[in-house]
């Protein structure tokens, strides 16, 4: 099975093969976690994205790292779900993008990759809920991914994914 480790930091300074952004379907950037990777990635992040969007949610898509440093080989964008009380596929669309973004790691043959807790900020997604999709999701895709870090970039996100991690 993969190894999966739980990390507190920023995601743009890991020295990963593949970083996932939590995007919105432009691919031009935004706040959050997805302003963090644009800022540190430089201006020809949008243009790629540009030409790349519009990405539905729960779909990924890779573009190079850019100006990233340390240099990673890719960027995987994906697009959350906005939390909407849950009753609305907002938890298969959010296990569509780690499956989707590990998947799409994997064509590259991408050894490491750091995901962000994706769509529990700005998309409002409840931070326990979304570690446990993380996780199993995560688990439960045949990868060749050797490690998967999970970026926190708060220690209650870190304390979420932690214990998602080591619940049975
Ligand atoms: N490194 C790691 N994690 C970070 C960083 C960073 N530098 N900056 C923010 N985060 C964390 C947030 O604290 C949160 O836990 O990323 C997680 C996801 O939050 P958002 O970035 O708000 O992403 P999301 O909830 O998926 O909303 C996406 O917000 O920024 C816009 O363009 C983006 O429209 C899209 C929406």
């Amino acid at each position: 099975m993969v190894a999966i480790e739980v990390i507190l930091g920023d995601i743009t300074r890991l020295d990963v093969d593949a970083l996932v952004n939590a995007a919105n379907e432009s691919l031009l950037g935004g706040g959050g976690v997805d302003g963090a990777i644009h800022r540190a990635a430089g201006p020809r992040l949008a243009k790629a994205g540009a030409a790349l969007a519009p990405c539905p949610p729960g779909e990924a898509i890779a573009t190079p790292g850019f100006d990233l440093d340390p240099p990673v080989r890719h960027i995987i964008h994906t697009v959350g779900p906005v939390w909407e009380g849950g009753r609305n596929g907002e938890a298969e669309v959010l296990a569509s993008c780690y499956r989707n973004a590990i998947q799409t790691a994997d064509e590259f043959g991408a050894e490491t990759i750091a995901f962000p807790a994706i769509a529990t900020g700005v998309y409002g997604f409840p931070a326990d809920k979304a570690a446990r999709i993380a996780v199993r999701t995560l688990r439960e895709t045949p990868t060749e991914v050797a490690k998967i870090f999970l970026v926190a970039f708060d220690q209650e996100t870190h304390d979420q994914l932690t214990a998602a991690l080591t619940e049975r």
